[in-house]
């Protein structure tokens, strides 16, 4: 089955709109990656000041590769880089043990 990589990213409440916005125009190229499969920002509404990137893929190969390579480019955001919107990150790793869909999805 496949892997959940989540990237959790601090954000003060000041900077929620520019993370929000920087995503919004991020690089679209992750689902152009081999063995991507989903993906979702996660905007914490209670509980945590954390958002979540995530991010679900065939397996830990498919995402080591986009990390190696696209990952980097999509991160760049064209020139002048500005300061970061999140204060902190960390990347969880899961493994997808059971699942479901609405039947006939
Ligand atoms: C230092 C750690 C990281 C920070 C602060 C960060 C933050 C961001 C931000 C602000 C964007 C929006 C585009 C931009 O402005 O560049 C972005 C794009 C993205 N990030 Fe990260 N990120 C980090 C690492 C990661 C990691 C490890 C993952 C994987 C779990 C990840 C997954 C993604 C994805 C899938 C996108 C969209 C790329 C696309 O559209 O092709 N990020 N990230």
């Amino acid at each position: 089955m496949s892997i959940v990589k989540i990237n959790v990213l601090t954000v003060p409440a000041e900077q929620r709109e520019v993370l929000e916005k920087r995503f919004a125009s991020r690089a679209g190229s992750v689902e152009n990656s081999d063995g991507f499969e989903w993906f979702e920002l996660l905007r914490p509404v209670e509980g945590t000041d954390q958002y979540l990137v995530y991010t679900r893929w065939r397996d830990e190969a498919a995402f080591q590769a986009w990390m190696e390579g696209p990952m980097k480019s999509a991160h760049q955001g064209g020139g002048d880089r500005p300061k970061p919107a999140a204060s902190g990150s960390e990347v969880w790793s899961f493994e997808v043990v059971q699942q479901a869909a609405p039947k006939g999805a």
